[in-house]
């Protein structure tokens, strides 16, 4: 059966999801013991869609994560690059528009959207980073971000839990339940080679965020991270503040006490 490697070719990890989309949701459901559930329901609040606002939902699947934005009346892209996956979404959700694409190129002009979301995506995706900055590129300035993603327990015992948990009960109740037990195989490596909190926040600031922030949800089992891709006047307030904090170059004169004040 299909699973891609730590390489995340495209094409393969489309496979892979294309494999075992009819199953997809029970599984999540299954495998997180209910807690997807819970994971939404903080990922909603955390979004808090708007009637009429438009928000691009990146890796969306089967639609799981993009429904209840739509139900509370947001305009919902649920984008995916694995066609086998949109088919089952655009069974289960025909009020969503999905469209096929990748998250590094993302077939929308910029300055689009009010929200990108994206739930268990990012990972998956191979140049992360890359996609980090397309969704800076199609939202509008003020515009938010929010990822909820796998991420590392901060305590040690419960991470120690975590990853017992992840490398003998999840794989033996895949074996049992899916068509692709090897697919969870990819799932466990792909969350033990994720960087933590602390590393994404840094990636989401690189690509452009400001402020930039997670909270743990299930002891660090997820994180949710949010920023605002500046306003044209944070833009260039940023600006000018960088620039009067830059140390000045030494054979410039300086301005005299009269010309600071003026
Ligand atoms: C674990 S599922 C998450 C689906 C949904 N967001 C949810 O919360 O149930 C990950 C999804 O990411 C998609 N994906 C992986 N790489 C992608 C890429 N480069 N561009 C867009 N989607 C991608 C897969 O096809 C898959 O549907």
């Amino acid at each position: 059966m299909s699973r891609a490697d730590m390489q995340k070719d495209p094409d393969e990890v489309a496979g892979m999801f294309d494999a075992t989309a009819k199953r997809y949701d029970l599984l999540n459901s299954l495998l997180s013991g209910g807690n997807d559930k819970l994971w939404r329901i903080h990922m909603q609040r955390a979004v808090r869609p708007q009637p009429g606002e438009r928000i691009l939902d990146v890796a969306a699947g089967t639609g799981a994560s993009a429904a209840p934005m739509a139900k509370a009346g947001a305009l919902v892209t649920a984008l995916d690059i694995s066609q086998g996956m949109l088919e089952v979404g655009r069974e289960r959700h025909p009020d969503i528009e999905f469209v096929h694409g990748s998250a590094t190129e993302l077939p929308f002009d910029g300055d689009t959207f009010d929200a990108v979301t994206i739930s268990f995506g990012l990972r998956n995706v191979q140049q992360p980073r890359a996609a980090l900055s397309e969704f800076h590129r199609v939202l509008k300035p003020g515009g938010r971000l929010l990822v909820c993603e796998f991420s590392q327990p901060p305590v040690s015992v419960v991470r120690r839990g975590y990853d017992l948990y992840l490398r003998t009960v999840l794989p033996g109740m895949a074996r049992l339940a899916s068509s692709n037990p090897e697919a969870y195989r990819y799932l466990v490596e792909s969350i033990e080679s994720w960087p933590d909190q602390q590393a994404l926040s840094q990636w989401i600031r690189t690509a452009g965020f400001t402020r930039v922030a997670h909270r743990n949800l299930t002891l660090g089992v997820v994180a949710l991270h949010r920023g605002r891709k500046p306003t044209e006047q944070t833009a260039a307030m940023r600006i000018a503040k960088h620039a009067n904090d830059a140390p000045q170059p030494a054979s410039e004169p300086q301005p005299g006490p009269e010309e600071q004040g003026a």
